[in-house]
């Protein structure tokens, strides 16, 4: 296990570069098996999660070679199709994304259950139901799922829920199907964009991404391309937060300040001084930091990624805040850990309160998941003191170069394998 110590109550300041976006990638570098020829994919974010999908691309005989320090080139003119064993899948969530992917250019995926984040129950129901709404046959045996078909006919598809996952998972299906595949109530995230994006590189035909309707007319070739991935709004998000406290002048750059609107615009409710231009946002810790309420939605709404670290963010604000989370259920873990440090909250079924501003002192905390982990590493840097932070892999998994990006800035933060 890696931990991580942080001596907080320092000043962060300097230009951060944000990396490729997590939830891109990890749909792209999959999707990529849909391709008859190879593909480059540029700025891929260096996270664990990534390394996991370049095993898995190995496994099934791609040739994935680095180009340079963010560019990947995979040759697909090998591939096999073979079976995404629990080992694999576990690793992850978006291991998910190889059912879709296998499905799409083979009619068969032998895939063990995902792994990742335990945030929720995250149900894959709609995934497979999208599956079988194009002919294809699900089975379960022990933690393997096999999906056959024939052949893959296009559907009309409406999601009950407007499932990120689904909805590329979906599409990875249906770009080589026969005819058209209509999604109706898809999920609009920027990183599902991206993902119809690299794949209309490629030659498919899909339009709507961005929108709640999504149309894809199947076609049999696809050929190589070169793509580029988003920057990630999250990781951009978490360091803009980190400024809001601790910076006297914080560049972050390299974002697409469009995607960040629901939290800059809350940033500014709060009293957080920001400039935002296109491709960076400017940060200062100057006025004092009022409470606020947010409700977790899908796109264009406050991201639910985001919600954990808004928590560390509250406990500076003055006066009570309040998040409602709409999107999963288990996703409060990280404010028992920042009571540990001093935080004032309370749970109240899917309703989180903070109450602020207080004054973080330094503990042993727990990083439950992902984005918990994030909040707690922004509540470190705060705290005075030497905070240590255990289940630091689960952060690892989304956070690009994150120990040296907040070195530069003026961090004390160590990571130790113990
Ligand atoms: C993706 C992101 C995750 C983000 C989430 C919501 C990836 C790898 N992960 O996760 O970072 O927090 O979107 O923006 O991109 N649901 C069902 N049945 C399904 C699928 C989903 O009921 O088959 C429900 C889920 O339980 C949840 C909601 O739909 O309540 C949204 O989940 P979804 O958008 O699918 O999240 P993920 O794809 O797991």
């Amino acid at each position: 296990m890696k931990i991580l110590k942080i001596n907080g109550g320092r000043k962060l300041n300097g230009t951060v570069k944000i990396g490729g976006a997590k939830n891109s990638a990890v749909a792209i570098l999959p999707a990529s098996i849909l391709c008859d020829e190879e593909v480059n994919i540029l700025n891929v974010p260096n996270i664990s999660d990534i390394d996991a999908l370049k095993s898995i691309l190995k496994h099934l005989n791609a040739d994935v070679k680095t180009i340079s320090e963010n560019s990947l080139n995979i040759n697909l003119k090998n591939i096999e199709n073979k079976e995404i064993t629990e080992e694999m899948s576990k690793k992850l969530r978006a291991s998910y994304y190889f059912m879709g992917a296998l499905l799409g250019k083979y009619k068969k995926a032998v895939v063990s259950f995902p792994g990742g984040c335990i945030i929720g129950s995250r149900p894959i129901d709609l995934h497979l139901k999208g599956f079988e709404s194009l002919g294809a046959k699900v089975e379960y045996k022990d933690n393997i799922i096999t999906i056959t078909a024939k052949e893959l006919i296009g559907n009309n598809i409406y999601l009950d829920v407007a499932s990120v996952g689904a909805t590329i998972n979906i599409m990875f299906a249906a770009v080589k199907a026969k005819g058209v595949t209509i999604i109706d109530n898809a999920a609009k995230e920027p990183e599902i964009v991206n993902v119809a994006m690299f794949l209309n590189s490629m030659g498919a035909k899909i339009t709507g991404a961005g929108t709640c309707t999504i149309k894809i007319k199947g076609v049999d070739y696809l050929k190589s391309c070169t793509h580029e991935v988003i920057p990630d709004r999250i990781e951009a998000a978490t360091y803009i937060m980190i400024g809001s406290v601790l910076s006297d002048n914080l560049i972050v750059e390299n974002i697409i300040s469009e995607h960040i609107e629901a939290l800059t615009q809350k940033l500014l409710e709060m009293g957080v001084d920001l400039k935002i231009d296109e491709d960076k946002v400017y940060v200062t810790n100057k006025n004092k930091l009022k409470a606020t309420k947010i409700r977790t939605v899908v796109y264009p709404g406050f991201p639910t990624d985001m919600q954990q670290i808004m928590s560390t963010l509250m406990t500076q604000a003055e006066g009570k805040s309040e998040i409602e989370e709409t999107i999963f259920e288990n996703r409060f873990q990280n404010l028992y850990e920042l009571q540990k440090m001093g935080a004032k909250v309370n749970v109240i079924g899917n309703k989180g309160y903070i109450i602020g501003p207080t004054r973080l002192s330094s503990a042993n905390v727990n990083a439950t998941d992902l984005r918990a982990g994030a909040g707690l590493v922004f509540a470190a840097l705060i705290a005075e003191g030497e905070t240590t932070i255990n289940n630091t892999d689960y952060i690892l998994r989304g956070y690009e170069n994150l120990i040296e990006k907040l070195r530069k800035l003026g961090a004390k933060i160590q990571l130790i394998q113990i």
